[in-house]
């Protein structure tokens, strides 16, 4: 699947892996599979929300495939962040001192990500970010941090595309006001615009819960010149936004709405949502590419739906998401590296590190 991301990783992995501790053995596993036990790995993720509903399944998946493909066994012990860092924090001491993990996959945002990787910084065991952003000071801070996710600096360029092939000047920034969304993105989308000769002209922060506040807000913006907006929010945000706006006649000709991979990628997940979708009638939606044709990916998503539908019977969409691969590509990563730092603990890439 990504290719490029998972040969990073496990390099980066197997040198930091062969400093942290040896595993213990899983009680409830069947004996075959239990005699063949690598490792632990520990997983940070919110189930409450979608992406973490597709991660941890995406994870169980990649465990199950890497023991059917290699008869290597690890566990993956999974926590429930519910979003809050304090909690991802906590999850992350009870895994490293408690179930001896090995590394920790996770979590979501980078006010989660940014605790966690302190605490397996102070206990040298890596942690790999699914965050989106990931400042780059931080892995320079926390060497034991590894981003397993795409950067925002790439994606920031497909949105200055667009708006290079328009020739548009100037654009509104609506964004999620959280950390991760204003230290993420900005620097990146005011660098990318530069280099097409645009700017960002207004800042729009609207807090996560935000709801009736947004008529307001978006009346604000229909008395600017700039009818060009990027947003760059959660879907849940996105979709009260729109909603909005459809009703203020502000999805219409002469504006234009560009929505980020925050959004856009998730959008599968409400495609049978009537209303959600006939207000989003129009947006353009930048988000990560990956090959459906693939035999992999065909057999992964057949058995992906099957899987989500009985365990979410909640959730009217069953595909996979980029977010799903990004986590069963990191798993094997993991998974990958360990068996490397089992085969030869004294290996180069433990020496050059
Ligand atoms: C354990 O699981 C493996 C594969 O998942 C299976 O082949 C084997 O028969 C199982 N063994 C027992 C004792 O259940
Ligand atoms: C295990 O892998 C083989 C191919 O190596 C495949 O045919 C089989 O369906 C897989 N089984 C499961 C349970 O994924
Ligand atoms: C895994 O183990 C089974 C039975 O022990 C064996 O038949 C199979 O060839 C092994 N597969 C790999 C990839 O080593
Ligand atoms: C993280 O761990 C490394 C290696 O032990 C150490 O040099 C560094 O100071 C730690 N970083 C922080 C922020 O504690
Ligand atoms: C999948 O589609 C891409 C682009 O359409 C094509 O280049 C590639 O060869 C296809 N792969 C397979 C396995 O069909």
């Amino acid at each position: 699947m990504e290719k490029f991301l998972l040969f990073f990783c496990i390099a980066a992995l197997a040198a930091l892996l062969s400093f942290s501790k040896k595993a213990t053995v899983h009680a409830d596993m069947n004996s075959t599979r239990k005699n063949h036990v690598k490792g632990t790995v520990g997983a940070i993720v919110d189930y409450s929300s979608r992406i973490g509903k597709e991660e941890k399944l995406a994870m169980e998946m990649a465990i199950d495939d890497f023991y059917n493909y290699t008869n290597q066994s690890l566990i993956l012990q999974l926590k429930n962040s519910q979003g809050d860092p304090i909690k991802a924090a906590l999850a992350a001491k009870d895994l490293i001192d408690n179930q001896q993990v090995q590394a920790i996959l996770g979590p979501q945002t980078w006010e989660e990500a940014s605790l966690v990787a302190e605490v397996g910084n102070q206990s040298h065991v890596p942690v790999l970010s699914l965050a989106d952003s990931t400042p780059s000071w931080a892995t320079k801070r926390w060497p034991f941090l590894i981003q397993a996710s795409p950067s925002q600096h790439v994606q920031m360029k497909a949105v200055a595309a667009i708006v290079q092939s328009w020739r548009w000047r100037r654009v509104i920034l609506i964004y999620e006001d959280i950390d991760s969304a204003a230290n993420g993105v900005i620097p990146h989308l005011s660098d990318a615009l530069r280099e097409v000769g645009a700017e960002i002209t207004h800042f729009v922060a609207l807090p996560p819960s935000a709801s009736s506040s947004l008529s307001e807000e978006l009346e604000k913006l229909k008395m600017q010149q700039c009818r060009v907006f990027v947003v760059h929010s959660s879907l849940p945000l996105a979709r009260r936004l729109f909603e909005t706006a459809k009703k203020m006649k502000m999805i219409e000709k002469d504006y234009v709405w560009i929505t980020t991979d925050w959004t856009t990628s998730l959008v599968h997940s409400i495609v049978n949502e009537a209303t959600a979708i006939s207000s989003m009638q129009g947006v353009l939606g930048v988000k990560s590419y990956f090959p459906e044709n693939g035999s992999q990916f065909q057999d992964f998503h057949t058995r992906f739906r099957r899987k989500f539908n009985t365990e979410h019977p909640e959730e009217e969409n069953q595909e996979p998401g980029i977010f799903a691969l990004q986590a069963y590509d990191a798993t094997w990563a993991v998974a990958l590296a360990m068996e490397e730092t089992n085969k030869s603990p004294n290996n180069c890439l433990t020496k050059s590190y």
